[in-house]
């Protein structure tokens, strides 16, 4: 298949461009449009056998990368929405270190190419271990994938296609994003199945998916040119911070790989709270903190954790909400998105992230769709 570029500068900025399209195809795709509370089937249509719920337990998951990152959101969805404990472990440590057969537990094993070597050979390995085993503890898998013709079909049977179309740029941006859209479906119909959520909080969550492509938009729309400018700023800059809380601390672990995969830039993401634990050591006019302090549970806490770090004379620059003033005078620089509940917000704060770190690699003049040392899919141990 010919993927062309269509007057984007890189193939990057043209997936993250696509990113409003690629949720309206995965809300089309997996949402049963006929649903109301009043009805008795799920509202969700994922097309995997409902068997792999049966007597569920536990869920492992398993990945690498920007794939991992989306699984660590996955976990806060299926605890918080279907209450089922998760547990996520990179493939590599998995393979070597995994953890004793619990009983009743569905793995899942996420990867946009569907071939990457570790994530393959852990998956593999639940199967071989769990074979010739009492019923209860055989292997149940799940994939979640971009390619369903991959390698990863022939290992696990029932997948989650993700239909974000061939993604071309390395960093993964448009994939990431379908692969939340899947755990959205997922950790929904697991909550339907299980009653862990009523019919009508479910319609309410389905409701605020639905919203999701025009909120990206704007966030596009609105964005685009500041991140720009913005961007010029830091490119003699070496280290970044980039903090989180809750469902958006995978943000910061993502912002912060996009960034130093493309731009080369030094940069860790760290749950906020562990700010004190070590990085406050590294902080100077010299080292900018992204914080993303979306209204929730930890937003108070989050704009605590910034403050301190102001404290230390850092750039702030804050993933905040349209509209929040509190949080507008905290930060020296703002990326807001709009107001959205905040489970569902990882899908927006990802957004200006992705921007920035594009537009500071685009500046720096590299190569933004083939970084160096890097591959799209990591096909070798
Ligand atoms: C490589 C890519 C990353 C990707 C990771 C996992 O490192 O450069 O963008 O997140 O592999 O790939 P997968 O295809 O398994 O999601």
């Amino acid at each position: 298949i010919l993927v062309e570029k269509q007057g984007f500068r890189h193939f990057m900025v043209k997936e993250i461009y696509e990113q409003p399209g690629v949720v309206r195809t995965c809300l089309e795709a997996y949402l049963n449009h006929q649903w109301n509370p009043d009805s008795d089937q799920s509202p969700i249509n994922l097309g995997i056998p409902t068997e792999l719920y049966s007597d569920l337990e536990h869920i492992q998951i398993v990945a690498c990368g920007t794939s991992w990152h989306a699984g660590l959101v996955g976990k806060y969805l299926l605890q918080e929405l279907a209450q089922i404990h998760t547990n996520i472990e990179y493939a590599s440590e998995f393979r070597y270190s995994p953890p004793p057969i619990t009983a009743n537990t569905l793995t899942i094993g996420i990867t946009q190419s569907g071939e990457t070597a570790d994530t393959l050979a852990a998956l593999a390995m639940v199967k071989e271990r769990r074979e010739n085993q009492p019923a209860k503890y055989q292997a149940k898998l799940l994939g979640i994938t971009n390619r369903v013709d991959s390698s990863l079909a022939s290992i696990v049977p029932d997948l989650i296609d993700t239909r974000a179309g061939i993604e071309i740029g390395v960093a993964a941006t448009k994939s990431f994003i379908a692969q939340l859209m899947a755990f959205y479906f997922l950790a929904l119909d697991l909550a339907y199945h299980r009653k862990t959520l009523s019919n009508v909080q479910i319609e309410e969550i389905i409701t605020e998916l639905r919203q999701l492509p025009a909120q990206i938009e704007i966030i596009l729309e609105s964005q685009e040119r500041y991140i720009e400018e913005l961007a010029h700023e830091f490119t003699e800059t070496t280290d970044f911070i980039f903090v989180g809380r809750g469902i958006n601390y995978p943000i910061a672990l993502e912002g912060a790989l996009k960034l130093k995969e493309i731009s080369y830039i030094h940069a860790e993401g760290y749950p906020s709270g562990e700010l004190k634990h070590g990085p406050i050591a590294l902080l100077d006019a010299k080292v900018p903190v992204v914080a993303i302090a979306m209204p929730g549970k930890v937003y108070e806490k989050t704009l605590s954790n910034a403050q301190e770090a102001k404290a230390r004379d850092s750039r702030l620059i804050g993933v905040i909400a349209m509209d929040d003033k509190e949080a507008a005078e905290t930060f020296d620089e703002l990326l807001p998105v709009p107001q959205v509940n905040e489970l569902l917000s990882p899908v927006l704060t990802v957004i200006p992230l992705q921007l920035l770190s594009y537009h500071i690699a685009a500046r720096r003049g590299l190569d933004v769709d083939q970084p160096r040392n890097l591959a799209k899919s990591v096909t070798v141990e």
